[in-house]
């Protein structure tokens, strides 16, 4: 009872927090703050053996709880980061991007650059995009690219497609959107992918009501996250541009538009080497057979090594000896294998990023 009639008035309270810690409180919550410092200086007293003072106390306890209020909130990033399915990417991935890739030098330069050299981006006032577009035909890396990103910038990489936003019925997909736009709006050093997303925001003219109130609900929402002032990014990707909102893809919205289309020489062969590095391999002429990979994806190029795997697998097996991966066992598969861009594609992909790149 004596303490509490004794106790200073919030006014005096936050007078002597000044005082012992420097740090300004406000008065209606220097009176509880005093409270619990006391309680702290007798507890910290205990411990030591001697009375530790009041200045010691006040500077202990405001420090500490700082810390506390920290990993708090540390912690509950790292629930949000779980309940968003978040995972860490290794930086490696971004080696098997070659570097005559034209997307690679593209996101280098205004993507990765502004978030680390930030000390030269300031100087310059250049502010690093918050909101991007991939666009390009299937399998030509576009998801690949997304997760490189993260993994160069040791970031958490979070993975939506419309079905996971639909998982719990077709009419929940904008309340999902919603929330998990504004989860991660809160969040820094993160990226948020979203694929498939011409499910989300296709062109209004063609939609459904609800189709129309998920593209209205994603327009307000790209505003909203690049608003806060946080590191984080959006990253959107389709292989369908032309289904897309017209209004989505305006200045404004994504601050790059980029395309992903086929592969060079030089990305075939990265690739090539990549995936041949754990392949059992023998003699392997890899100039020609990159030079017959000319319409190939990276999605089918994978696919071709999964194939030439097996053919040594199986060999092996039906002989009984080392049986290895040559020039011949591609040269027999190749042929098997229809790549995924044509010359229709090819055209039509390079009159779409006449239309809509950016960046
Ligand atoms: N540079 C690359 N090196 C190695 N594998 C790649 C590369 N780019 C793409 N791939 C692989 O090719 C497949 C298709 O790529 P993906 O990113 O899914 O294409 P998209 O998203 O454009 O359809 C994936 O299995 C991916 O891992
Ligand atoms: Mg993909």
């Amino acid at each position: 009872m004596a303490n509490i009639i004794s106790l200073p008035t919030p006014e005096e309270c936050a007078i002597l927090i000044l005082g012992y810690s420097g740090h300004t409180v406000e008065p209606d919550k220097a009176q509880d703050l005093w409270q619990k410092i006391i309680q702290h200086k007798w507890v910290l007293s205990e411990k030591i053996g001697r009375d530790v003072g009041s200045k010691v106390s006040c500077l202990d306890f405001i420090e500490n709880i700082e810390a506390v209020d920290q990993s708090l909130h540390d912690e509950e990033n790292i629930q949000l980061l779980r309940k968003l399915g978040a995972i860490m990417v290794t930086p490696d991935i971004w080696e098997t991007i070659s570097e005559s890739q034209p997307p690679k030098a593209i996101v280098n330069k205004r993507i990765i650059l502004p978030f680390t050299v930030t000390d030269l981006a300031q100087k310059h006032g250049v502010k690093p995009p918050r909101a991007l577009l991939f666009f390009g035909p299937p399998g030509t890396g576009k998801t690949h690219f997304v997760r490189a990103i993260a993994g160069i910038l040791h970031w958490w990489y979070v993975e939506v497609s419309p079905s996971d936003l639909m998982a719990d019925g077709q009419d929940r997909l904008g309340i999902n959107l919603k929330r998990v736009m504004e989860k991660v709006s809160e969040l820094d050093n993160v990226v948020l992918f979203i694929d498939e997303f011409e499910e989300i925001a296709g062109s209004r003219d063609l939609a459904s009501r609800i189709d129309k109130s998920i593209t209205n609900e994603f327009l307000k929402q790209i505003p909203f996250l690049k608003k806060r002032n946080r590191r984080n990014l959006l990253i959107c990707a389709t292989n369908y541009i032309r289904q897309l909102d017209a209004a989505l893809l305006r200045p404004g919205r994504f601050d790059c538009i980029i395309p992903v289309g086929g592969l060079d020489a030089q990305g075939r062969r990265i690739i090539l080497e990549h995936y041949l590095s754990d392949t059992n391999t023998g003699e392997i002429d890899m100039e020609k057979i990159v030079s017959m990979l000319s319409m190939f994806t990276p999605a089918d190029i994978e696919y071709l090594i999964q194939r030439v795997r097996q053919v040594a697998f199986e060999s092996e097996y039906e002989e009984k000896k080392n049986c290895l991966v040559t020039t011949e066992t591609f040269l027999n598969i190749i042929p098997e294998i229809s790549p995924t861009l044509t010359q229709e594609i090819t055209e039509e992909f390079e009159l779409d990023c006449e239309k809509f790149k950016r960046f």
